[in-house]
C-alpha cells in the first residue's frame, strides 16, 4: 500500500496559491498579467496602460508574433525598468463580450505559465462593470488559477517542486470589497472542486466504498455537517435490494452515506442531492471490454458522489438558506462468485421488480433505491442526481457537455442558469412518455437495460423517473464531463469535479 489508510486525501496544490486584493500594484512583482481581446483593433485598457509604460512593446510584440488574443494564448515580455513588474504576461481572453469562462481559461493559462517560469508573485488588474460584477470576475480569476494549476501528484516521486504563488488583484478602492468577496467565495468553491477531483483521481483500490465513507466522515467533522453511514445489514433491513444486488460481486462492503446541512434560520426549501457512487465499475458479469471499455478510467464512476460530497463540504462556509441532504449509495461493481447475474429479478426499495438485463447498467439500480429512499425519508421539495450513467451521453454530447433531464421546467431552468454561470455546460434532453416502452420487461415490472444502442441516455433517465414519483426531480448524466482525457483550459487530465460549482450556484438561494 502506498500510504496509511487514514492518510490525508488532500495534498500539495492545496496551498500552492495565496490570493489577495490591493489598491496599488505591489512592489518587486515577478509578473503582471494583462489581457487582450481577439479581433479588436486596440488593446484592453490595462494592457494599453502597460503598453505606454513600455514604449509600445506590447503593440510591437503582438504584431510581430501574430498574437491573436485567442483564449489562453500567452506572451511574456521583459521590462527594463522592473515596472510594473519584472515580466509582463499578456494573455488572450478571446472575443468580446467576454464571458466568465473565458476569464477562467485565460487565467489558468497565465498562471500555469507563471508557475512553470518559477514566478512567485503575480498581480493582475481587477475588472468589472455593468455586465459582469467585480466580484464575479475576481472569482473567475481565482477559479481559473486554482483549478488550472491543480495536479493530482500524491503518488508522484517528484524532484522539481514548483513554487507557491501569491496572486494579487489590483482594484479601485470603490471595488475592493467586491473583489475580496469574490476571491473568498471562489476559494471555498475551488476547495470543494479540488476535493471532488482528488476523490475521483484516487486509484480504485484506495477509494473503496469504505474509504469514500471515511472521506465523507472527515469532511463532515471538519465542516460541521451531520453524517450517517449505514452498513450492509442496515441497508438490507431497509430493503434497498437493487442497490445491494450491485455490491454482491465485491469483497468490499457497500456503504450508504447520508450527509446533512441545515442553514441557520428558516430554510427556503429542502433539496436532496444524490451522487452515483460506484467506486469501480468493471461491468460485472457483463464485463466491460478491454478495448473501448475504458476499464482503467472506471474509477471515475463515483464522480457524481464526489461532486455531491464536494458541494456539501462548501455549504457550511457559504451558508445558503437551503436545507440540503446528500446521499451516496457507495459500492463496487465486480464479478466475484456472489455477483448478481443477468436474468436476476430484484425487488427494489419501492417494491417495483427489476429484471437485470445487463449488470453493467448498475448505476440506475443504485440510484433507483437511493432516490426512492431519500424521497420517502426526507420529503424534499426537489431532488437532483448526478451520475456517470451512460456511455451514450458521451456519444451524444461529448466530453464537455452533460445531459440534463427534469420533470419540472422551472427546476431545469434554474439548473441551466446556474450552469451558464459556472461554465459547466449541460443540455436538456426529453423524457418522452412513449419511450418507456423500451424499458419493458417480460418477467418483471421494468428492465435495467432498455435497448443500449437506441436512446441509451434517455432510457436510463426514464428508468430513474419510475422511482421519483411526483417529486420535482432533475437528473444530470455527467459521463462525459466528469473526466478529462487531457489538460484543457482549467481542467486537468483526470477527474474534473464537474457539477460542484453548478450545484453551489443553484443552492445559493
Ligand atoms: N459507468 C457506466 C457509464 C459510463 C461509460 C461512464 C463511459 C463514463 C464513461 C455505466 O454503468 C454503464 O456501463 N452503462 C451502460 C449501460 C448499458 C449496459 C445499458 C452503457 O452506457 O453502456
Ligand atoms: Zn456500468
Ligand atoms: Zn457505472
Amino acid at each position: 500500500m502506498l500510504r496509511p489508510r487514514n492518510g490525508s486525501i488532500q495534498h500539495d496544490t492545496i496551498d500552492a496559491m495565496k490570493f489577495n486584493a490591493a489598491t496599488t500594484i505591489p512592489q518587486g512583482l515577478d509578473a503582471y498579467i494583462v489581457h487582450v481581446y481577439q479581433n479588436e483593433k486596440g488593446l484592453s485598457t490595462p494592457a494599453d496602460k502597460v503598453d505606454k509604460q513600455l514604449q509600445g512593446a506590447i503593440t510591437r510584440e503582438t504584431k510581430e508574433l501574430k498574437f491573436k488574443g485567442g483564449v489562453g494564448e500567452t506572451l511574456v515580455l521583459r521590462t527594463q525598468s522592473g515596472k510594473p513588474a519584472k515580466k509582463v504576461i499578456v494573455v488572450g481572453v478571446g472575443k468580446k463580450p467576454v464571458k466568465l469562462d473565458q476569464i477562467r481559461q485565460a487565467t489558468a493559462a497565465a498562471v500555469r505559465h507563471a508557475r512553470q517560469s518559477h514566478f512567485k508573485t503575480v498581480a493582475t488588474p481587477a475588472t468589472g462593470g455593468k455586465r459582469l460584477g467585480f466580484d464575479e470576475v475576481a472569482g473567475a480569476v481565482v477559479t481559473g488559477a486554482v483549478l488550472g494549476v491543480y495536479h493530482f501528484d500524491k503518488y508522484l516521486n517528484k524532484e522539481d517542486k514548483l513554487p507557491n504563488i501569491t496572486f494579487t488583484q489590483v482594484a479601485p478602492s470603490a471595488n475592493l470589497r467586491a473583489v475580496k468577496q469574490g476571491i473568498t467565495r471562489a476559494q471555498v468553491e475551488t476547495d470543494a472542486v479540488r476535493l471532488a477531483r482528488d476523490l475521483v483521481n484516487e486509484p480504485p483500490s484506495e477509494m473503496t466504498p469504505s474509504e469514500l465513507a471515511r472521506a465523507a466522515k472527515k469532511t463532515a467533522q471538519q465542516t460541521g455537517l451531520s453524517i450517517t453511514v449505514l452498513d450492509q445489514p442496515a441497508v438490507k433491513r431497509l430493503g434497498l435490494n437493487a442497490y445491494l444486488a450491485v455490491s454482491k460481486g465485491s469483497q468490499e462492503p457497500p456503504k450508504f452515506i447520508r450527509l446533512e446541512y441545515r442553514p441557520k434560520g428558516r430554510p427556503k426549501r429542502k433539496v436532496v442531492l444524490v451522487g452515483k457512487s460506484v467506486t469501480y465499475d468493471s461491468g460485472g458479469i457483463n464485463i466491460k471490454p478491454s478495448r473501448g471499455g475504458m476499464l482503467e478510467e472506471m474509477k471515475m464512476d463515483m464522480a457524481g458522489g464526489a461532486a455531491v460530497l464536494g458541494t456539501m463540504s462548501a455549504l457550511p462556509k457559504l451558508g445558503p438558506p437551503v436545507h440540503v441532504i446528500a446521499y451516496m449509495a457507495a459500492t463496487e461493481n465486480l464479478l466475484g462468485g456472489g455477483a448478481y447475474k443477468p436474468g436476476d429479478i430484484l425487488k427494489s426499495y419501492t417494491g417495483k421488480t427489476i429484471e437485470v438485463g445487463n449488470t453493467d447498467a448498475e448505476g440506475r439500480l443504485t440510484l433507483a433505491d437511493a432516490l426512492a429512499y431519500a424521497i420517502k425519508k426526507d420529503k424534499p421539495d426537489e431532488i437532483v442526481d448526478l451520475a456517470t450513467l451512460t456511455g451514450a451521453a458521451v456519444v451524444a454530447l461529448g466530453n464537455d457537455i452533460a445531459a440534463l433531464f427534469s420533470n419540472n421546467d422551472q427546476l431545469a431552468g434554474r439548473l441551466e442558469k446556474a450552469s451558464k454561470q459556472s461554465g459547466e455546460r449541460m443540455w436538456r434532453l426529453p423524457l418522452p412518455e412513449d419511450y418507456n416502452e423500451l424499458n419493458k420487461s417480460a418477467f418483471a415490472d421494468i428492465t435495467n437495460s432498455g435497448a443500449a444502442w437506441a436512446a441509451g441516455t434517455i432510457t436510463a433517465a426514464l428508468f430513474l423517473q419510475n422511482f421519483v414519483g411526483k417529486t420535482k426531480w432533475a437528473h444530470i448524466d455527467i459521463a462525459g464531463p466528469a473526466w478529462a482525457d487531457k489538460d484543457k483550459g482549467y481542467l486537468r487530465r483526470g477527474g474534473t469535479g464537474y457539477g460542484v460549482r453548478t450545484l453551489l450556484e443553484y443552492l445559493r438561494a
